[in-house]
């Protein structure tokens, strides 16, 4: 930028010369520099571990920027001079009022709430730079990819807006080939957690909101035509019975490109089959199998097969299992038989403190306690988890309930909080649809009955149905009515779900010690699930089962409630509130909660409350009468 310009703005900016001739100027001055292409958001790459990557986890600086004054000036205006073109003098008496190189640095994937201690509580924008190396390629994209930023995240390469994403809990990937340059590059990251009515979560949670850029970033170079997503999904409706087994299997290209082949080899089982894209860009197809060869996923078998995809000269790599779920009835049938989801609901945080989890250690630490209780089954709440936890929960033969966020009182009637919604869905979905284990896609929590968020609710049941025909639908519903200890269920969304789940807290939030009582109607033939029940105890405080806290009131609890769902006609299964201990800003009890929700059966350092073992022995029950 010419020195005379600069000195001229600063002088503007300085003496406050009024504010319309300083936008005049900006314009000018955006008209004059030379324009480069804005980088594209595209839609979600699927399966990025297939493709050669670059990380960008590791030292980030970061300036925390409570006024947003790197985004605003002091009109609220978007100011074309912010933090992210990363400026620095370039003369003695320049004024550039930030410095990325001179600020703190900070471990990313992470929170920052437990990276900076001045940072616990807070809730604003932050703002992140990391430097790269990178040589802009002729015949290949590059695409940034986050796993994650909680909420509202910008970003920029190189001082050129690459794009914006909102939503905490999914992934996105822009297209930054046009903006790199040979050598030293600079991204930089404004992300913001604040919460607004209209956001999804919306203003009120019972979790943590953990800011910053919470999961791993990396640089994903394609090639310019390349396989945008593809499914390979085993047809329901074929039983053993049957010679042979269908494999639907479709795939979609970056563009609408025909003639391109597109083939698919699962080596072990001996399938290959070659397609060629439509107009669309499009390939779809079946795979046949001998019955036979074919060894179905399954909690105790969760075997997944090498599958080959290569495009034109490019060949990715994924490992999908082949399994159907499907319901008849109250029954829940995996491969074509019923099976009962012995499970634990698990918020995505690690143990000790220590944030927001990423990685498959942690993913393998919580998923162990929960199989140690005798799971086959977790409730990943209340939003997508990462990669990292569905894979290795697949692995490990653990059955998923995913969700997104659409938790208590939603804005029902904003489209942009619909949009938000549906997109939350859409890449939720986008991203885990090859998993074998996931089995239940839910979109909401404990929402108010209200014909607005019927509709809303109804729109994204449909929508969820229309992205995947394979899963169940389903969502945590409320007992509707418990007078004289009769708990009925009454829930207009009971038509768009196949699974029936809902919440309940006899024993803590109401009739403590009743649970012997209770009677349960739920006029629905569906298979029901008991998505949360539960108690608080803080581990390691001992006393009578009636008082609360004590571990022996959470263990009475348990047994209460076990012996009273059991008794529940169509109960297919059951995630308890919840495996761990987690941060809770709602949970304030001094000496108690200490800003944790402590309805864990182990503590947030891995401490099992006796409550465990009594979920361990009733799973154990349910496992020996299958066999
Ligand atoms: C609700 C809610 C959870 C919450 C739990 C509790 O049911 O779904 O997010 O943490 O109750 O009150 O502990």
């Amino acid at each position: 930028m010419c020195t005379f310009v600069a000195v001229f703005l600063q002088k503007a900016k300085k003496t406050k010369m009024k504010h319309t001739l300083f936008s005049i100027i900006m314009l000018t001055v955006s008209v004059l520099l030379p324009a480069t292409a804005a980088a594209e958001v595209l839609p979600l790459l699927q399966n990025v571990n297939a493709y050669e990557q670059t990380s960008l986890n590791g030292e980030w600086n970061y300036i925390v920027d409570v006024q947003e004054e790197g985004y605003y000036d002091y009109r609220m205006n978007p100011t074309p001079w912010g933090f992210f073109l990363n400026a620095k003098p370039q003369r003695p008496e320049d004024l550039i009022e930030y410095d990325f190189d001179k600020a703190p640095v900070m471990q990313i994937p992470s929170d920052w709430n437990t990276q900076d201690e001045r940072l616990f509580f807070y809730e604003g924008t932050v703002w992140f730079k990391r430097s790269f190396q990178a040589v802009p390629m002729q015949d290949y994209r590059t695409l940034l990819y986050f796993g994650a930023v909680n909420y509202d995240c910008r970003v920029w390469v190189n001082g050129k807006e690459a794009g914006r994403h909102v939503g905490g809990f999914t992934p996105f990937n822009f297209d930054i080939s046009d903006l790199l340059v040979e050598g030293e590059n600079v991204v930089i990251v404004k992300v913001d957690n604040k919460r607004h009515k209209g956001d999804v979560p919306t203003q009120i949670f019972d979790w943590w909101n953990y800011g910053g850029i919470t999961r791993d970033v990396m640089l994903v170079k394609t090639t310019k035509v390349y396989l945008e997503d593809y499914s390979a999904a085993l047809r329901r409706g074929e039983g053993r019975k049957d010679g042979k087994r269908t494999i639907d299997f479709s795939a979609r290209l970056n563009t609408p490109e025909a003639g391109h082949k597109v083939t698919v080899r699962i080596p072990e089982l001996k399938l290959e089959s070659t397609f060629t894209t439509d107009s669309e860009g499009k390939v779809g197809g079946t795979l046949k199998v001998s019955a036979k060869k074919l060894t179905l996923w399954s909690p105790e078998n969760p075997k997944r097969y090498q599958v080959l995809l290569s495009l034109d000269t490019a060949t990715y790599s994924d490992s999908i299992g082949f399994r159907t779920i499907e319901t008849r009835g109250k029954q829940i049938l995996l491969n074509g038989e019923p099976v009962f989801l012995r499970g634990i609901s698990i918020h995505e945080e690690k143990p000790n403190g220590g944030g927001r989890a990423n990685s498959t250690d942690d993913a393998r630490t919580l998923l162990t306690w929960a199989k140690e209780l005798g799971c086959n089954y977790v409730r990943l709440a209340h939003y997508p988890h990462n990669e990292y936890m569905v894979r290795e929960a697949e692995r490990m033969g653990i059955m998923v309930w995913s969700e997104i966020p659409v938790y208590w009182t939603i804005d029902w009637t904003n489209d942009d909080t619909y949009a938000n919604a549906r997109q939350q869905l859409h890449d939720m979905i986008a991203r885990d649809h090859n998993r074998a284990n996931i089995i239940i896609w839910s979109i909401a929590n404990e929402t108010p009955h209200s014909a607005e968020r019927d509709s809303f609710l109804g729109r994204l049941a449909r929508y969820a149905r229309s992205q995947d025909s394979t899963r169940l639908i389903s969502m945590a519903m409320e007992v509707t009515s418990a007078a004289n200890y009769v708990n009925r269920l009454q829930d207009n969304m009971h038509e768009l779900v196949d699974v029936v789940s809902f919440n309940q807290y006899v024993g803590w939030y109401r009739d403590v010690n009743d649970a012997p009582k209770m009677r349960w109607e739920i006029p629905y033939d569906k298979p029901v699930i008991i998505s949360e029940f539960g108690g608080g105890a803080k581990y390691g405080y001992h006393g009578a089962k009636n008082q609360r806290w004590t571990e022996e009131f959470q263990e009475n609890l348990y047994r209460e409630n076990l012996a009273m769902i059991d008794k529940i006609e169509g109960l297919a299964g059951t995630s308890p509130w919840i495996l761990k201990d987690f941060r809770s800003p709602r949970r304030v009890l001094n000496g108690v909660q200490d800003y944790y929700n402590r309805k864990g059966v182990v503590s947030d350092r891995g401490e099992k409350k006796k409550a465990f073992y009594v979920l361990k022995e009733w799973y154990q029950t349910k496992e020996n009468k299958k066999k």
